[in-house]
């Protein structure tokens, strides 16, 4: 099946055409980050009028892209799929009443897609090889600005959260000590940076707290306490660091980064550990713009190694916020709602 799929949940203005499941024939990302920027995060009314201003454009380029020469490339689309969820309310609005009118003028099906499912998916795009792999049951982690969600799937299309952050997601950590170290937005490719500039030793110089969530902490059903992660207390930490011992010049904030990053990468494979032992897992699948952390794929290696499982880490330009993860799932038949989606609305908290 050929799917146009549409992703507006965040800062991301993204259109992609994929073919049964992981064939990429075109995927355009607009990046708001620059509209961003100098509110040192995402406005959600900047976010959602961006969006309106943008999603016709990309779509159109997607489509091109995909059928080049093609008199009516429409008539090549065989459903529509947009992230109903969860995101940003007047974000997902755009994409998805956009999916609604597309499908409604053109008489095709809309498919309803989990943007954290999508975020699993991705690892899948552009590797046919993987199709009938024996990867299941496999352990997913999904990691952004907005997530950090350690599910379980059984089967392909089958996901049950097992933990996920009770406070901050792993990127927002990351930003927020880019904002308090002066490193602009977003902050996780520049602390990324600054930490693989530092000297090894670097790594253990600070010690940060890894966020460990108390097993009397209460929690929704179905959560495991050893595999939920609190990182409000990181950032505490690091301002209080910050205000004791002020760095001086680059070398010391780059060791402050690699301490910082080293407790993120830590708490998130601590509970990957903890996960993987006992799960009878094939495969650990990771995706989310976090996923693109030099450290964090180092100890996912290792990892993995560990305990013979593939290792499956979506391509860097999947990494991050893109409709072909979205076209990419509801092209494997694995969307939901189907003939109902058109009577579906958004929902910002859509779970896992
Ligand atoms: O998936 P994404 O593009 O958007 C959502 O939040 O859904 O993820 C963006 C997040 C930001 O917090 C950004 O700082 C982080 O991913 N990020 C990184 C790296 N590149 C992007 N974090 C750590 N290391 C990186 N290299
Ligand atoms: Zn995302």
């Amino acid at each position: 099946m050929t799917v146009l799929g549409i992703e507006s949940s965040c800062d991301e203005t993204a259109v992609a055409v994929v073919r049964d499941g992981d064939e990429v024939l075109a995927s355009v990302v607009y990046s708001q980050v620059p509209l961003h920027r100098p509110y040192g995060g995402v406005v959600p009314e900047v976010a959602s009028r961006a969006h309106v201003e943008k999603i016709r454009g990309v779509a159109e380029e997607a489509l091109a892209q995909a059928f080049p020469g093609e008199p009516d490339p429409w008539a090549k689309v065989e459903a529509i799929a947009a992230t109903r969820g969860p995101g940003l309310a007047a974000a997902l609005l755009v994409g998805w009443s956009f999916a609604k009118g597309l499908a409604l003028a053109l008489g095709k099906p809309l498919l309803a897609v989990n943007h954290m499912h999508a975020h699993l998916w991705s690892v899948r795009l552009g590797r046919p090889g993987l199709r009938g792999a024996a990867l299941w049951p496999q352990l997913g982690l999904a990691v952004s600005g907005g997530h950090t969600a350690f599910v379980d799937c059984p089967a392909p299309g089958r996901f049950r959260l097992l933990g996920q952050t009770i406070d901050d997601a792993a990127g927002e950590a990351f930003d927020k000590a880019a904002k308090l170290l002066g490193l602009g937005y977003p902050g996780g490719p520049a602390v990324d940076r600054l930490a693989r500039s530092a000297p090894p030793e670097a790594r253990r110089a600070i010690r940060f707290p890894e966020g460990r969530v108390s097993a009397g902490h209460p929690l929704p059903e179905g959560w495991r306490p050893e595999l939920c992660v609190s990182f409000s207390g990181l950032k505490t930490a690091l301002l209080t660091h910050v205000r004791r011992h002020p760095p001086q010049g680059e070398a010391e904030v780059a060791t402050i980064c690699a301490s910082y990053q080293t407790a993120i990468v830590g708490a998130l494979t601590r509970r990957l550990e903890a996960a993987l032992a006992g799960g009878g897992y094939r495969s650990l699948a990771v995706g989310g713009g976090v996923s693109l952390n030099g450290q964090l794929r180092e100890a996912l290696g290792a990892l993995a190694e560990r305990h013979g499982v593939a290792l499956l880490l979506a391509e860097p330009r999947y990494c991050g916020d893109n409709a072909a993860m979205i076209a990419g799932i509801a092209s494997a038949g694995l969307a939901g709602a189907g003939e109902g989606a058109l009577a579906l609305d958004v929902d910002p908290s859509l779970p896992i």
